[in-house]
């Protein structure tokens, strides 16, 4: 077994060993859209390696392309469906933000203040800043976007 901190909320968590980060925080009831269903080719389940990375498993090219196309990475990124736990000492920051996964998830929001930044699913950018209403024209804004992860899936379905 080993130990994993999540912040902002420091939760520990006790995980067997390869156990992956996505399982880990589904464990803790985190929400994670996971809208690619842990093939490493969405945004939506990025995290931050805040200590500890060397107690992960490498990046596979998978995650590092995925990773490359995202504009809210840094250094310390990973995928949590792809990072597994080998060792301890390994601290998780989850980004602030709900990544949106279709238009119709915010239709029912029109006229309210984001609470969180509404992030893309494939390259993580925000679609909707922290505090910004929510308008109609902007959802047609967005119906125009391409947010179907599946399509990002067929296109990946070479890499290893
Ligand atoms: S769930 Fe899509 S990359 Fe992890």
């Amino acid at each position: 077994m080993k130990i994993v901190q999540l912040k902002p909320l420091n939760d520990k968590v006790s995980v067997k060993t390869e156990t992956n980060i996505l399982d880990t925080l589904l464990a803790t009831n985190c929400e994670v859209a996971m809208a690619c269903g842990g093939q490493g080719i969405c945004a939506t389940c990025h995290v931050y390696v805040r200590e500890g990375e060397e107690s992960l498993t490498p990046m596979t090219s998978r995650e590092k392309r995925t990773l490359s196309l995202m504009t809210g990475c840094n250094i310390s990124s990973r995928l949590a469906c792809q990072a597994r736990v080998i060792g301890e000492g390994v601290v998780i920051e989850v980004p602030e933000g709900m990544y949106l996964r279709a238009t119709n998830d915010l239709a029912s929001l029109v006229g309210r203040r984001a609470e969180v930044p509404i992030l893309h699913p494939k390259d993580g950018r925000v679609l909707i800043p922290k505090g910004k209403i929510i308008t109609k024209s902007r959802i047609l804004e967005l119906n125009s976007e391409n947010l179907d992860v599946l399509d990002l899936r067929n296109q990946s379905s070479g890499l290893t």
